[in-house]
Parts: structure tokens; sequence; C-alpha cells
């Protein structure tokens, strides 16, 4: 393992591989955990705000004794006065051993492992990808509920722009499983996302409310209406209190043993009158971002060697001059990159944002 890009790259295998180091590395003495990665430096590089996961990647690199550069507000780095991401990423992996990089355009990561020989954690790139999130999601389910094989997933909210949604349901679709797709239509999962769960078979349902499969799930998944990612905020004031759930909509009315998770922040979805539920997992979930990212460092370097197969590839890339991608969040419209699909037998995708090219 080298890169961490998407979750749609990995197999099930390395996913474990992953949540079973970071118990281990959880576990271990603290001392010789810190000699791990002892002088390694890592650059964590944040083009968009973030608390919990520069915060823990920077203690998971302390945990193992690693130094921590970096920069989390752009306007303070030499972006301001026009440098690219190319040159960027090229400048900080003459500093660095492993590079984390958070940025608000889509595919930015899948671009970075391009320009650069250095490991590249993707720590959400646009409203495409989240993948140490997801993990730490499944660690959480797994903890929490025993393993993570066919549980029932309610996702609701901005599934839309939710890169976190999108990150995870690529990855459980790995597990089986049965998942309800909860939203207003115009902030629906994307088509592309819906694909690739037909094509693994998996049980899914689109719907507006979550009331009446509350006793059948095991998780429900909620998340913020992503003010930042809309287009128009007209849009976004239609749909921005769409869900609000408290404490007396879940108790008596769920699977006892349900979770509910989400990857915070919180605007007002969930009422600070569920935090003392049995029911909410959020704050052990966010904390569970410290042993996972530590994995995801240790593993990433080469520190700890992987064993796990890696995946085998399911589609061809193509290249060629005519390819350009709709979504003009993508890189593509921002740095010079390659003119390069995924092609799937269910249709063409960006290969750095993985949205359908028409
Ligand atoms: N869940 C998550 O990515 O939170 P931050 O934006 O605070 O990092």
């Amino acid at each position: 393992m080298r890169n961490i890009i998407g979750i749609k790259e990995m197999s099930k295998k390395e996913i474990i591989e992953i949540l079973d180091t970071a118990k281990k590395l959880d576990c271990m003495n603290e001392n010789k955990r810190r000699k791990l990665m002892d002088g390694k430096i890592i650059t964590s590089i944040f083009f968009e705000p973030s608390t919990r996961t520069r915060l823990s990647f920077t203690s998971a690199a302390y945990k193992l004794g690693c130094h921590v550069l970096g920069f989390d507000n752009p306007n303070m780095s030499s972006v301001v006065k026009g440098e690219s991401l190319r040159d960027t990423i090229i400048m900080v992996s003459a500093y660095s051993d492993v590079i984390v990089m958070r940025h608000y355009i889509d595919g930015a990561a899948k671009f970075a492992e391009e320009v650069t020989s250095l490991p590249i954690i993707n720590a959400g790139d646009g409203a495409n990808e989240h993948p140490s999130q997801t993990l730490l999601d499944l660690y959480t389910i797994r903890e929490e509920l025993g393993n993570i094989e066919n549980k029932k997933i309610a996702f609701i909210g901005d599934l839309k722009y939710g890169r976190t949604v999108h990150s995870l349901s690529n990855a459980l679709k790995m597990f089986n499983g049965e998942f309800y797709f909860i939203a207003p239509e115009s902030i629906q999962i994307p088509n592309h996302i819906l694909k690739e769960l037909d094509k693994a078979k998996i049980k899914y349902h689109l719907l507006d409310d979550y009331k009446n499969i509350l006793k059948d799930i095991d998780c429900l998944y909620m998340t913020r209406i992503q003010r930042e990612r809309f287009d128009n905020i007209n849009e976004y004031e239609k749909v921005k209190h769409a869900f609000r759930i408290s404490k007396k909509d879940i108790e008596g009315k769920c699977n006892e043993n349900m979770i509910i998770m989400h990857p915070l922040p919180r605007v007002d979805e969930i009422n600070i009158d569920l935090d003392n539920a049995k029911y909410a997992k959020y704050f052990i979930q966010a904390k569970n971002g410290v042993p996972i990212r530590m994995a995801m460092l240790s593993l990433a370097s080469g520190i700890i060697k992987s064993n796990a197969k890696k995946k085998k590839t399911d589609y061809q890339i193509i290249e060629n001059k005519n390819i350009v991608c709709q979504n003009k969040k993508c890189v593509t419209h921002f740095e010079e990159t390659k003119n390069k699909a995924i092609k799937k037998d269910y249709g063409n995708f960006c290969y750095y944002c993985n949205k359908e090219i028409k």
C-alpha cells in the first residue's frame, strides 16, 4: 500500500488490514509505538477547513514519533501568489516522507499522485472521496456492532455532495448489506454510486423519510447539508432543515441495538439531547480517527509492511484528447492533466473525479 486516494481502489483485504493494524497500534505500548516512525516527516496540507481530519492525522503522527509540517490556511502559503497545485506538491515532496492533503477540488488527490513519488493520503477531495473517514467509520461499525457484514444502513441528509457517504457506500458494498438513501430529490445519492451498487448486486432503497425504516436498520448515518458545495444558495435554503432528529424521534422507535453515526461537524441535524443516548456513537467515531490514521500513515510509508492482496483492476483506462470531464469542479479544469477516463461496462467515468462522462 502506498497511496490512499479512494476506497474504490482498495481491496477488502487491504481495508481489513488497516482496521486490524489500527487496533494493534491502539493497544501498543506508547513508548514502543513512538519509535515506529521516529524522525519521519509528514506534510499536512489542507486547502479546505477541517477540525477532526487534520488534528487526528497530526495526533496520529505524533503518537508514531513523526514530525509534522504544512499549512491549514492556503492563504498563508504561496498558493495566493498563484502557485499551482502541481508545483505545491512537487515542493512539499522535497521536504517530507508522506503527504496528507485535503482539497476543495474534486480529483485533486488523484492528480497529486501523478506528480509525486511520495505516498499521498487523500484527506478529502471536494465532493468526491474521503477514504480516511470511511476507514474510521468501518472501524466504528466493527467495534460497536461486532462485525461489518450484512448490515442495514440508512444514509440521511446531503447524499449528493457528501463525500463520506460516497466513500462509505463504496466500501460497504464489499461487505454486502442493504442501504437506504434518504434525502430530498435534489440532494439524493449520485447515479454513478448507484451504478456501482447495481453492479455489485447490492439491494438499496431511495426514500425521502426515515420514520418507517427505523426498526429495520442497524445504523443511522446522519450527514450535514453542505452549504458550501451548493452552486445556488436558493437550492440550499429549500433543503437546509430537511432532517433534524432528536431523542423523541428515536427512543422507543428504533431497533434497540441501532447506532447513530455522523462524520461531523453537525449543524442542527442531530439535537444535543441525543448525545448521551446509548445509540449516539458520533464522538467515539471521531476519536477512532486517531488509530485509523496511525495505521494509514504506517502502512502508506511502508514502516509496517502490507501483506494484503491488492484489488484486481476491473476496468480499462482510456486516454485521448476528446475526453473532457463535464464536472466544472474537477481538477481537469484547474491543472494541466491528462485526458483520461475509466471505461466500465456501464459507462465512462473521469479518471480523476469519478463523475460519469457523457
Ligand atoms: N469528518 C470530517 O472530515 O471532519 P473535518 O471536516 O472537521 O475534518
